[in-house]
């Protein structure tokens, strides 16, 4: 079986070693597009161009799937993706439901694009409680994708908004790497889609693909491939 995941840049690495200790027996491969970093501040129709030309390369590889590893391209074209592409194509999405069924007053933080995007507005009508706010956080993905091997808490926290809440939602894959700064500096819980939209792609690929020959390799192709994959031995080294 094979899985391709898509990130603009680092960001997804988070979501791909998830997946790749619930199914070590899949052959992964993450593509990125680093170069192009923050895509969450670029228009809807340049996003679109540029997943679809990378979708373009994961068609190549005859994934058994791919996963959007970013909340950005999810909300602005995963529909357009899964009726182009003829492999099942899986979102993240920010984790809203959980957050506010647990917590009062919730913010999501997500890039100035997903932020304004209808997606998150109706998850947040349908699932918010009327306590969910989402805030737009204009300059942090772009800082992490930058710093990633010297990040600067007070630097993150300049590009932090103030407010109040009982529950932060990750809106951003890129995030994911100053989850413990986050939470500090709200002082509440954090909730992350990354765990979840593991286990759905792990329960659903094992559903349509349960004899699955073992490979376990993880490639990276496009973007800045050394960087990604140092990243990604980061997270792993940081884990085990
Ligand atoms: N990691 C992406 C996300 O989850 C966005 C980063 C970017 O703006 O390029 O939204």
């Amino acid at each position: 079986m094979k899985l391709c995941f898509f990130d603009s840049g680092i960001g997804g690495l988070d979501l791909l070693y998830t997946c790749a200790c619930l199914m070590p027996y899949a052959d992964m491969v993450y593509f990125a597009d680093n170069g192009n970093v923050p895509y969450g501040s670029l228009t809807e129709e340049k996003i679109r161009l540029l997943t679809l030309d990378v979708f373009e390369k994961i068609a190549e590889e005859k994934p058994s799937a791919a996963v959007i590893a970013c909340n950005t391209v999810t909300a602005v074209c995963a529909e357009e993706l899964r009726k182009t592409f003829p492999f099942r194509i899986y979102g993240i999405q920010p984790a809203v439901k959980p957050a506010a069924k647990i917590c009062g007053r919730c913010l999501v933080l997500a890039t100035p694009r997903t932020a304004a995007s209808l997606p998150l507005l109706r998850l947040v009508e349908s699932y918010g409680r009327g306590v969910t706010h989402v805030l737009p956080c204009e300059g942090l993905a772009s800082y992490i994708e930058e710093n990633i091997f010297n990040l600067n808490r007070s630097e993150v926290e300049k590009l932090l908004p103030d407010f109040r809440a009982d529950g932060v939602v990750l809106g951003c894959t890129h995030y994911a790497f100053v989850k413990q700064w986050i939470a500090e500096k709200y002082g509440c819980a954090v909730f992350d889609g990354a765990a979840a939209t593991a286990a759905n792609v792990c329960r659903n690929t094992a559903a349509e693909y349960p004899f699955s020959p073992y490979s376990g390799k993880i490639t990276f192709k496009g973007g800045d491939v050394d960087r990604n994959e140092r990243v990604f031995g980061l997270l792993k080294s940081k884990n085990n």
